[in-house]
């Protein structure tokens, strides 16, 4: 019998954003009735088992995305015509493989592929020198925005050509591509394997190392969030409007999602206050400005170069995700959330963090 179904494949099983999102597909996309067949990635045999675990008709292949053949291959051979992607944010060399493997499924099969690439808010914002004198709507030419962005950061430079690289690829294969971007997503991950996400679990690990958290910006700069729950529910929504042609692509293919900006002081106060009261320490009301020597005090407890902490945990990004409501998508969670759930978010990085390891630590 000839399988009907599509194709879809899910990249980085294992981790906060691609973890999580496989959860929600298996509990609540509906995978059977939109006729999907769903495939994920690991990289470790063990994961296997792990992913089975969680239920759901899945199957497992695995693989690295770093091996452009054997990505290609694993496309072809199981006639995959979308792929979601959620390892790699900055790497066009991750995308190629698997846009040129959906070009030769599309030619195979006589149907419409698609790859969606997760990437990351930090390429939307002043990092990369976009203009935050008013929001970037996703609608808008956002394609257009980073092209003519002229980025002095050393590390960013390499990487906000990244989407753009992507778009055009596909556009030249006619591959659709969808760019998803996620700001500082926050909440407990759903998967098996990471839980936790990047910027606050970095924060609280500062945090418990040196007690003390730092105003980076002399400013009060603000960026956008995202619950993790409500991101899943974005990417769903970005595949539901796949599967059913309806969702801008190429150069009208982006994807923010957000719901709302916070301050990067008033979340690391909170983070600060609320892992201060597990020590049975009074709340403080002020942080102090980060001094050169802060910084590097702070690379080293994320082990990191220093120029990459203002790069983590400052600046501005007032971006609008418009598309993906337009396809109906309806955040549940905003600042006021994340803020009064300082407290169980830093529980839950305590308890989930395999990393953190720093002796003497402050505020353990
Ligand atoms: N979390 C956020 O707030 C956020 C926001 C914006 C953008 N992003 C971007 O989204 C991407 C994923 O973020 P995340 O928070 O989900 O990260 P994560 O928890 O570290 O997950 C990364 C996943 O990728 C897998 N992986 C790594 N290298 C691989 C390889 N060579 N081949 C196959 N799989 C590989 C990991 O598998 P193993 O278990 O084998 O290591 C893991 O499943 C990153 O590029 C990140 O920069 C994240």
């Amino acid at each position: 019998m000839v399988n009907s179904k599509t194709a879809a494949l899910l990249t980085g099983a294992s981790g906060y954003l691609g973890g999580s999102l496989l959860v929600h597909l298996i509990r609540k996309f509906e995978i059977e009735t939109r006729n999907v067949k769903l495939y994920t990635l690991v990289r470790k045999p063990e994961q296997v088992s792990q992913v089975h675990e969680l239920g759901g008709d899945v199957t497992v292949l695995i693989g690295d995305v770093m091996d452009a053949e054997g990505m290609k291959k694993l496309i072809i051979d199981n006639s995959i015509s979308i792929v979601i992607e959620t390892v790699d944010a900055r790497l066009f060399t991750v995308a190629q493989p698997c846009i040129e493997a959906l070009a030769v499924v599309k030619e195979k099969l006589s149907v419409p592929v698609h790859f969606v690439h997760t990437s990351g808010a930090k390429m939307h914002s002043s990092q990369v020198g976009i203009d935050q004198s008013g929001f970037l709507n996703d609608d808008g030419d956002v394609y257009n925005t980073l092209a003519r962005v002229d980025t002095q950061h050393p590390v960013m430079k390499k990487f906000v050509r990244v989407n753009n690289e992507i778009i055009d690829y596909a556009e030249s294969k006619g591959v659709r591509s969808y760019i998803v971007a996620p700001p500082m997503v926050y909440g407990p991950g759903k998967g098996f394997g990471n839980k936790i996400s990047i910027q606050n679990a970095a924060l609280v690990r500062v945090a418990r190392a040196l007690g003390q958290l730092y105003q980076i910006d002399t400013t009060d700069t603000i960026w956008a969030l995202m619950h993790i729950d409500d991101q899943c529910a974005l990417y769903a929504t970005v595949l539901a409007g796949v599967l059913d042609l309806k969702a801008p692509y190429g150069k009208d293919g982006f994807y923010f999602s957000e719901n709302g900006t916070f301050s990067w002081r008033q979340l690391s106060l909170a983070l600060l206050n609320a892992l201060r009261k597990r020590n049975s320490l009074d709340a403080v009301d002020k942080l102090p400005v980060a001094t050169e020597g802060d910084l590097v005090a702070m690379s080293q407890v994320l082990r990191c170069d220093v120029g990459m902490v203002p790069l983590s945990f400052a600046g501005n990004c007032l971006i609008r995700g418009n598309n993906a409501r337009k396809l109906g998508w309806t955040p549940q969670y905003g600042v006021e959330h994340l803020m009064s759930s300082a407290e169980e978010e830093v529980a839950f990085i305590i308890k989930e963090d395999k990393v953190f390891a720093f002796p003497g630590a402050k505020l353990p």
